[in-house]
């Protein structure tokens, strides 16, 4: 079989140099995310970055929730579509990130409308003043359907919810799946046979899940 890898890194850099330039603060980011962490393929990155920026400047949200901050370079990107006074909450429940969200706060404009949460999501969003116009899931797999739970009846409508690692690297496709992979495939069928919601899965990276509120 002729090897195709090559092709697939080409390819992806040619879809990076011709999608929208990078502000100096995230390259930065992401090269210190990769100099000092351990799990640097965590990081959203240069394309999902720029899909998650577009989908948020389509909302134009006054508040978005981001469970699972890690380094703030989501966050950074879902903060470019918000509303004049809007908000964005993103939680994590490591606090070892800090070092990289005092970085934000001196470097990204509009680190203003960024509010850093430490602790357990389950934990924080009941306290989040909503409704919500854009939520994007990323934190613990096995959680995913226990995050909905928590966000769906504070979602306005027209809300968009962005779910990350959809795909779990294949894994859904297993007859055999474990626990992560359980809770993945369970919640993606929920999503599809939810009344509330309309929702589509891109196979891009670890697969990212776009919905709507619709009701
Ligand atoms: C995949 S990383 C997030 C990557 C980041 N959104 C990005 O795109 O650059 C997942 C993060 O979720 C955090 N996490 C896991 N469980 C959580 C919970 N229950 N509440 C808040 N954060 C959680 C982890 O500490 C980790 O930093």
């Amino acid at each position: 079989m002729i090897p195709t890898d090559f092709l697939q890194d080409a390819l992806q850099r040619y879809c990076e140099q011709h999608s929208e330039a990078l502000p100096y603060y995230l390259t930065e980011l992401e090269r210190r995310t990769h100099r000092t962490t351990l799990a640097p393929q965590m990081i959203s990155g240069h394309l999902q970055g720029r899909l998650l920026s577009l989908l948020s400047r389509l909302r134009r949200p006054r508040c978005i929730v981001e469970i699972g901050t890690f380094t703030g370079y989501s966050a950074v990107c879902l903060s470019e579509g918000l509303s004049s006074e809007g908000i964005l909450h993103t939680i994590d429940i490591d606090d070892q990130y800090q070092p990289f969200y005092d970085y934000i706060r001196e470097q990204v404009p509009q680190s203003h409308q960024i509010k850093f949460h430490s602790g357990d999501a389950l934990e924080i969003i009941p306290k989040l003043q909503g409704p919500f116009d854009l939520v994007f899931i990323d934190g613990a797999k096995k959680d995913y359907l226990r995050y909905f739970e928590i966000i769906e009846e504070r979602c306005s409508p027209g809300c968009l919810l962005i779910t990350d690692n959809v795909l779990w690297s294949g894994k859904v496709l297993d007859a055999q799946a474990d626990k992560e992979t359980s809770v993945l495939k369970e919640y993606n069928q929920m999503l599809l046979h939810h009344q509330d919601w309309n929702v589509t899965i891109i196979p891009f990276r670890d697969g990212i899940s776009v919905a709507v509120k619709v009701n």
